[in-house]
């Protein structure tokens, strides 16, 4: 399948304070084999689809910040979207920043740096397919409720990752309708979904992720190697 990648916007959110992180400065600008993870995350879109129209969304303490690491790196930033103070307000703000005329929206977390081409090419896929497609993976650790502390069949549930894609005018619509202090709020296909719009998943990809805690760099360091990614 030709991937329209002309049509396809993408926001890569990174306005969030990495607290689990730790640290002076927010994780998706910590360096990552020798440059800041945020770069790593964004030229992984721009080797993908090429074509396509990417926002960034970072907190407004952090505009100026960035405007010197890609100075110092010569790294060309793609338009920068004020974030908010949750990631659902950062994706809402970002929205208006994408051209009107794009079909499909992907939204993307800047902390994860190791998304394959294959990885976002399977979800422009999907959601042209289906409106709304989100890659995931099977839990491999075995599970139990916080609240009875009791086991549950793990085989019945998936891990979401991003990037998330969507028909442009779905997603803007179903962000619109909802209000960001839902703490069930937490990616976009459950924004998506709140508007009845179905959520289709793909396979995801394990490399694919999330950069949360210290020691988390180097693991991603490893996996830029193996997967020669970037
Ligand atoms: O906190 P969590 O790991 O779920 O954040 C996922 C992504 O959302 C991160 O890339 C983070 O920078 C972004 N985010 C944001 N604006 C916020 C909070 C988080 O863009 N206010």
């Amino acid at each position: 399948m030709d991937i329209p990648s002309t049509h396809t916007g993408i926001i890569v959110v990174a306005a969030g304070s990495g607290h689990r992180f730790g640290g002076d400065v927010p994780k998706q600008f910590r360096l990552l084999a020798g440059r800041p993870m945020l770069m790593h995350t964004i030229d992984a879109f721009r080797t993908a689809l090429p074509d396509a129209s990417i926002v960034v969304a970072l907190s407004p303490d952090m505009k100026a910040y960035w405007a010197s690491l890609c100075s110092e790196y010569k790294f060309a930033s793609p338009p920068v979207a004020e974030g908010g103070g949750t990631r659902c307000e950062s994706v809402y703000k970002a929205l208006s920043a994408l051209p009107s005329d794009i079909n499909i929206i992907l939204v993307h977390d800047g902390g994860r740096p190791i998304v394959s081409p294959e990885l976002i090419h399977r979800v422009v896929a999907a959601a042209t397919v289906s409106k709304a497609a989100v890659p995931a993976i099977p839990v491999t650790d075995s599970m139990r409720r916080a609240d009875t502390g009791k086991a549950v069949d793990r085989s019945i549930f998936r891990a979401v990752q991003t990037p998330q894609g969507f028909d442009a005018h779905i997603l803007r619509n179903a962000y619109s309708a909802i209000n960001c202090a839902d703490p069930m709020l937490t990616d976009d296909a459950s924004v998506v979904e709140r508007s009845g719009v179905q959520v289709t998943m793909v396979d995801g990809d394990a490399h694919n992720i999330k950069v949360t805690l210290p020691g988390d760099i180097a693991l991603a360091e490893t996996l830029l190697k193996l997967t020669g990614i970037q």
